[in-house]
């Protein structure tokens, strides 16, 4: 008799371990511990054990009845488990979850700042959130200038406003600090435009401003072309057009030629062969006069850039508004 309680040990649990479902379990309880349950019955033979065998037998059905009820509830607890979340399949093979990775602006902002440190250029911030004393007035920007238009920037209230351009960063360095200056100032920037697939209303410009005695027109080709070339490969051109921009005299636009269709003409050119990439020229003498610098010791040249236009021409975007949607399609292509 009492060798039959191994088995009745292995033939429980091997049921408890089958049941698909709460139902089943509870039957199971009923026949295994009810009242007239099978351990509970093997409780009601102790008489018929012999008087010697009877402590031993006694104690052995208690120990099946704990193990039994142990598995019960604990074989009960996980089925309720899964009836909440779904079958848990123990050996399908482990999913890796997607880490991420940074966005291709923040990523190519990154390796602009690198190719200018090498070059002595250090990193200088000012806010988002300017003055219009430093957007415009400061930058010799006239009262009637059409950049100033309510059309054309986010006003905020008593002279503040959305910065328009990381330039403003030019003034706040000089302010602080003596010539000679060699900075790029990442940061972003935002216009009332009318958003399409060249213009947003929210980019990202670098600055860039170098004072110091004998600096030139050419050097500013030379460092640009420099630049070109690390970022987009050494067979990239670039071109300067004349332009104004009251904080430069001269001034110039300057242009990337299109390394997406080998200048053929394609969308992100618009059939040019070249990208329009920012403004640059001489930082003009009322500017070193407003920050204090002698014009007549220092010169100084100064640019800024579009990053999306030139992330476009890098990675082959033919519409800026996909650097902003947050497509998971768009950015997953990046691994940075
Ligand atoms: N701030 C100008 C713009 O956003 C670009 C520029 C920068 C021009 C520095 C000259 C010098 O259009």
């Amino acid at each position: 008799m009492i060798d039959d309680i191994d088995q009745i040990k292995n033939e429980a649990l091997e049921k408890i371990k089958s049941a698909k479902n709460e139902s089943d379990i509870l039957d199971l309880k009923g026949q295994l511990l009810g009242k007239q349950g099978l351990i509970t019955s093997l409780l009601k033979k102790i008489p018929e054990v012999p008087i010697e065998d009877r402590p031993e037998f006694g104690k052995k059905i208690n120990i099946l009845k704990s193990i039994v009820s142990d598995k019960i509830d604990s074989q009960l607890a996980s089925l309720k488990v899964s009836a909440k979340t779904g079958r848990i399949d123990s050996t399908l093979p482990a999913r890796a979850s997607w880490l991420g990775s940074r966005h291709p602006i923040s990523a190519l902002v990154d390796q602009i700042i690198h190719v200018f440190y090498g070059m002595g250029f250090e990193v200088a911030s000012g806010p988002d959130i300017e003055t219009e004393y430093y957007n415009f007035d400061a930058l010799n920007t006239p009262d009637d200038h059409p950049s100033r238009d309510i059309n054309d920037t986010f006003y905020i209230a008593d002279g503040t406003l959305l910065r328009t351009q990381t330039s403003p960063v030019q003034i706040r360095v000089m302010e602080k600090q003596e010539p000679p200056v060699r900075i790029i100032a990442p940061g972003r920037c935002y216009r009332r435009d009318t958003i399409d697939a060249s213009h947003h209303i929210l980019f990202t410009q670098v600055e860039g401003l170098y004072v110091d005695k004998d600096v030139t027109l050419a050097d500013l080709k030379g460092l640009l072309t420099i630049f070109a070339k690390r970022i987009l490969g050494p067979e990239v051109k670039i071109r300067f057009r004349p332009h104004f921009f009251p904080f430069t005299e001269p001034s110039v636009e300057y242009d990337f030629s299109c390394m997406l269709c080998n200048m053929k003409g394609c969308s992100v050119c618009g059939y040019t062969g070249w990208v329009e990439i920012s403004g640059a020229g001489m930082v003009d003498p009322a500017v070193f006069n407003e920050v204090g610098y002698d014009p007549d010791k220092w010169k100084g040249y100064a640019f800024g850039m579009g990053v999306e236009r030139i992330a476009m021409i890098k990675y082959g975007i033919n519409d800026i508004r996909l650097f902003l949607e947050n497509d998971l399609r768009f950015l997953k292509q990046f691994h940075f």
